[in-house]
């Protein structure tokens, strides 16, 4: 049987922002009796084997929602197993993305990390600032609307920058930095079934098309990754103009 892995390959729509929001771990973990952090741990493998998956299907950035600033609302014993395997991936994950060309970085506000997260945030980081196949973004305590006004902020406090302001510029502010910046996102995916933002990325998927699936993450796999791209790749995006065929 052919694969959708091998489909995608001949049409291939060079350097797509993929965004995902790894949804449904503490589900998929307590429908089989196991503690929600199990479902945490396994979906660590699913991220592993999505970076894999993203440049034979010709996806220049991918940027994952690790942890959300409303994520803090947890329990501590959640949220410090989370902090501690986002530590285990950021350390684990600077051999393979030096081997496959992965460039690491991460969004979101630092200052609420430990100093050992940041540590190890920093150091993959810098380990990898050469990879040129693929940008992996992480989102860490991000929120869109915190990182929209840190933009304002960042404006008021220099108010020349309203001269040249405009959509694209703006867009630099949103970003923490030049080695974090992004293109606008194509494709965001989210699994579980649910069907919301949950304050990911809102000024980055202006015109972002939407794939919703049931499948958990920690069972989401580079099959599940093309058929959301396959599913992309047929799409009619008119960007406010008329479609390809009705234009001609
Ligand atoms: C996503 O899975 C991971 C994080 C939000 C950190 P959840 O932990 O939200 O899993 P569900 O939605 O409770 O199943
Ligand atoms: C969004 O998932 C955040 C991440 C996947 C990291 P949540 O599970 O926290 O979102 P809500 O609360 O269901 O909207
Ligand atoms: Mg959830």
């Amino acid at each position: 049987m052919q694969s959708s892995l091998q489909l995608i390959k001949n049409d291939l729509s060079p350097k797509l922002h993929v965004a995902i929001i790894m949804d449904g771990n503490g589900r998929w973990a307590v429908s089989r009796g196991l503690p929600r952090i199990a479902g945490h741990r396994v979906g660590a493998e699913a991220v592993r084997r999505t970076v894999t998956a993203c440049p034979s299907l010709g996806v220049g950035t991918l940027t994952l929602y690790a942890f959300s600033s409303d994520n803090w609302r947890r329990p501590s014993a959640e949220v410090n197993a989370l902090m501690r395997l986002l530590k285990i991936f950021m350390r684990k994950e600077i051999a393979n993305s030096l081997k496959n060309g992965v460039r690491i970085s991460v969004i979101g506000r630092r200052d609420r990390l430990s100093s050992s997260v940041l540590n190890a945030i920093e150091t993959a980081e810098r380990a990898t600032i050469n990879g040129q196949t693929l940008h992996l973004r992480i989102a860490i305590d991000y929120s869109a609307r915190e990182a929209i006004l840190r933009a304002a902020k960042r404006l008021s406090e220099n108010p020349s920058n309203y001269q040249s302001l405009n959509q694209g510029t703006f867009s630099q502010l949103i970003s923490d930095s030049a080695q974090t910046s992004a293109p606008d996102v194509d494709l965001l995916i989210r699994t579980s079934g649910e069907q919301r933002l949950s304050d990911f990325l809102l000024w980055e998927c202006a015109y972002a098309e939407f794939f919703f699936t049931n499948r958990m993450w920690p069972d989401f796999d580079a099959n599940d990754l093309a058929s959301a791209v396959n599913n992309f790749l047929a799409r009619d995006r008119r960007f406010g103009g008329l479609s390809k065929v009705a234009a001609s």
